[in-house]
Formats: structure tokens, sequence, C-alpha cells
């Protein structure tokens, strides 16, 4: 039998309803908060993805889909939408504009990474990313734009980690007392931890494995090694989520694992979701447009993974699609007639169905079960000739007969 790839999923048809529901919602709100959709590439050059994600970071190490394009340049699927986003601002000139560019982005990402529940190696991301400010309500905007995506989702027992890594230079100092402090413990701390000793010492602070949280419990803290301006950042963005009555947590050992970060990172968690619990999370990126080349450009993002969200949401929360009508036409003159009146009713801009496989009303009204019809509209020979139809209420199973020009008016009134 021919599979699917491991760690990819096909999205079936009855969870089509809750992905739309999920991408309508946040796409209406994004562009309530003055975001306008973008579209990049699903592949780029490698290149850039080594050099915003990080050479030592886990995802450009061992969980990138590289390969050689027929002229020997080297191309990754994206593992992520703001590396894209970024060089797609720049080739555009979009920086150019007076307001600041507020971009948002729907699509597959692809990381190799050991599948389970709420990981696969392709998923999907909603993602924005405010361009061209550091102001700090900048940073509350964007984060109160993923509070509130996911309250009208109706996500529940959330919490908003939040967190300042400061700068390049406010880090600089402190990376040499971590190390100082986490040399003679090194041995105790899982391998990927003892390569990151060398490679990505910061990332030690949020690695999950038991054995380096209780060996890093009483690490230097990074919050203590701040810049003045920085402390002052982090702390007008938390008084700017009070205002809002956002709540959040202060997590210091919240690094993320993506090298382009500084200042602001933050994560929302839910409890329900085993070890995979984070659903959304982002940070500012002051630094990013310069390692590509650009001019020194602050800028802050978030993405969601849509499949995590997908696990939270209740089926009852999506609200109910407009009626099926379903058009049960049979018999020499019934069908073709029934035939013509689903093209009218879907041509009004109803939903409408039928099954041209069923010959008898008993086979069509089964069929209109099945498919979930709130109505069945029957034309017969009978109807057919005297320029009526039946219209059926699927669930009370009370009839009335309309006259076929006036069906669709009479049907408009149930949607
Ligand atoms: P990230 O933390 O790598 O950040 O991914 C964001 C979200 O994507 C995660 O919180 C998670 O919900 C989802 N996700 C990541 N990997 C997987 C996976 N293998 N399977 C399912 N879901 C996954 C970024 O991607 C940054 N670009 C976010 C950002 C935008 N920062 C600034 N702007």
């Amino acid at each position: 039998m021919l599979r699917s790839v491991k760690g990819l999923k096909d999205i079936l048809p009855q969870q089509s309803p809750q992905w739309q529901h999920i991408e309508t919602v946040a796409r209406t709100m994004a562009t309530n908060y003055g975001f306008s959709e973008i579209r990049i590439p699903i592949f780029e050059f490698t290149d850039l993805y080594a050099r915003s994600i990080g050479g030592t970071t886990d995802i450009v190490e061992k969980e990138m889909y590289t390969f050689l394009d027929r002229d020997g340049s080297s191309l990754t699927l994206r593992p992520e939408g703001t590396a894209g986003v970024v060089r797609a601002v720049l080739e555009h000139k979009l920086l150019d504009s007076p307001v600041t560019r507020k971009l948002f982005y729907f699509g597959p990402m692809f990381r190799h990474e050991r599948p389970q529940a709420g990981r696969y190696r392709q998923f999907h991301q909603f993602g924005v990313e405010a361009i061209g400010t550091d102001h700090p309500l900048t940073d509350v905007e964007v984060i109160s734009l993923l509070w509130q995506l996911f309250s009208s989702l109706y996500l529940k027992d959330l919490t908003l980690h939040i967190n300042s890594i400061g700068t390049i230079n406010d880090r600089e100092d402190y990376i040499q007392k971590l190390k100082k402090f986490l040399s003679p413990i090194i041995k105790n701390l899982c391998g990927n931890c003892q390569r990151r000793y060398s490679t990505n010492p910061l990332r030690i602070l949020d690695c999950k494995v038991p054995i380096c949280q209780e060996a890093t419990q009483h690490t230097p803290m990074l919050i203590d090694y701040l810049s003045s301006d920085s402390r002052i950042h982090f702390q007008q963005v938390l008084d700017g989520l009070r205002d809002l009555e956002i709540p959040y947590t202060i997590n210091h050992r919240l690094v993320r694992g993506l090298d382009y970060y500084s200042r602001t990172t933050f994560e929302i968690t839910s409890p329900h979701l085993g070890a995979q619990s984070t659903i959304g999370a982002g940070g500012r990126y002051d630094g990013l447009f310069q390692i590509l080349h650009g001019p020194s450009t602050p800028a802050i993002g978030f993405a969601v993974g849509l499949e995590r969200v997908m696990l939270l949401l209740e089926e009852n929360q999506i609200e109910k699609k407009t009626p099926l009508f379903f058009v049960a036409g049979f018999g020499e003159s019934g069908k073709p007639k029934g035939f013509i009146l689903l093209h009218e009713i879907r041509k009004a801009g109803m939903r409408a169905d039928t099954d041209h496989k069923g010959n008898t009303l008993k086979a069509l009204l089964r069929s209109a079960d099945k498919l979930g019809a709130a109505y069945s509209i029957i034309v017969g020979d009978d109807e057919a000739n005297s320029n009526t139809a039946i219209l059926r209420n699927m669930k009370t199973k009370v009839q009335e007969i309309v006259n076929l020009k006036e069906i669709t008016q009479r049907i408009h009134q149930e949607c």
C-alpha cells in the first residue's frame, strides 16, 4: 500500500471546516490589527536560513530539508517564515514606506524533527511580523494579537511566558559568566548541551531534559546583565500587557531556538498538549535585517503552530455552516428539472448538492441523510409537470409544496 512520508499528514475533508475556521479568525484578526498578507516561496537559498536562524541551532544543524538545484545551488524547504519575509521586504524595498510594515502569512513549514503528537515534519504556521519600530507598545500589540487570537478560538488554560534576552552586547558578558558557571558541571549535562557549551551556551538554559534543568538551577540570570535600555524596554512591555489585562509569567529561561532574537521573547503554552505544549511563539529580532545586509531595522513577530491549535479546538466552537439543500430529482422529466434547479440554488449563493446515481426517491433521501442535508427539494415527474417541488425538512419530515419559480426565494428564508 502507498503511504505518505513519515511525519507528514493529510488534512482530510472532515477536518477542513476547523482549518478554515482557524484561518478565517486569524486572517480577520490580523487585518483588524493593521497587518497585510504576504505570500513567500516555499524554498529559498540555504544560506538565507543558515545566516538568519544561526548555523549552530538545531534547525540549521540537523532539521533542514536541503537539496541541490540542477545548477548546483543549495536550496532548502522553509523551516520557518521570518527569514523569507525579511528577504522579501529587502528585495522589494518595502522599507521605503513611512509606516511600519505589518505583514502576516500562512503556510507549510518543514523540519526534520522526530515526529510525535503535535510535532510533524511538515506543519503549518500562521505568522505575523511588525517591521520598522522598536517601540515597546509594538511588542504589546503583537503579543495582544496572539493572545486575542487564542481567546477568539476559545482555547483554555493558556500561559503566556515572557522574557528579555537583551541585545548581543548585553549577552556577551553574560555568556562568559554562564560558561564559567557551567564548566565544572558540564559532564552532568545531556549530550546536546555538552555540544551547546561551545556552540550556543544560552540554549542550555531552556533545555527540557530534567538533568540539565536541575544542573542549571542556580546559573546566573541573563536579566541581571541587561543594559538599562533593555531593562526599561522590558518593563514597558510588561506595563503595557498589564494595562491590557493580558496575564503573563516571566520566565527567565525562555531563550528560544532561533539565533536572531534580541530583547523580548515569548511563548504561549497549553497544559493539554503533552510534550509539544507551545502553540505560538516569537520575539524581537532587531539585528536580523543587518545580518541579511539590510539597513538596521527593528522588528518583532510570532508564529502559531496550526496543527497544535487544531488539537485544542473543540468541534462545537466552529461556526455553524449554512444549511445544505439536497435536490432529489428523479424520473424522466424530474431528473433534468432537478439538475437545473440545483444550478439555480448554487447560483443564488446557497449550499446545494445531489446524488446523480440515485434514481428513486428512497435512495435519494438516503443520500440526503448521509450528506447531512437540512432540506431535500423533491422533483419527481408529477412535480416537474406542474412546475412545483416538495420542500422536505429532513429533521422534522414536514413537507410543503412550493412553486418552482419561488423555490430559491423560499429556501433563502431558511439560511
Ligand atoms: P518557532 O518557535 O520555531 O518560531 O515556531 C513557532 C511555532 O510553530 C511553535 O510554537 C509551534 O507551535 C509550531 N511548530 C514548530 N515546529 C513544529 C513542528 N515540527 N510540528 C508542529 N508545529 C511546530 C518560529 O518559527 C519563528 N519564525 C516565529 C517568529 C516569527 N519569530 C518572530 N517572528
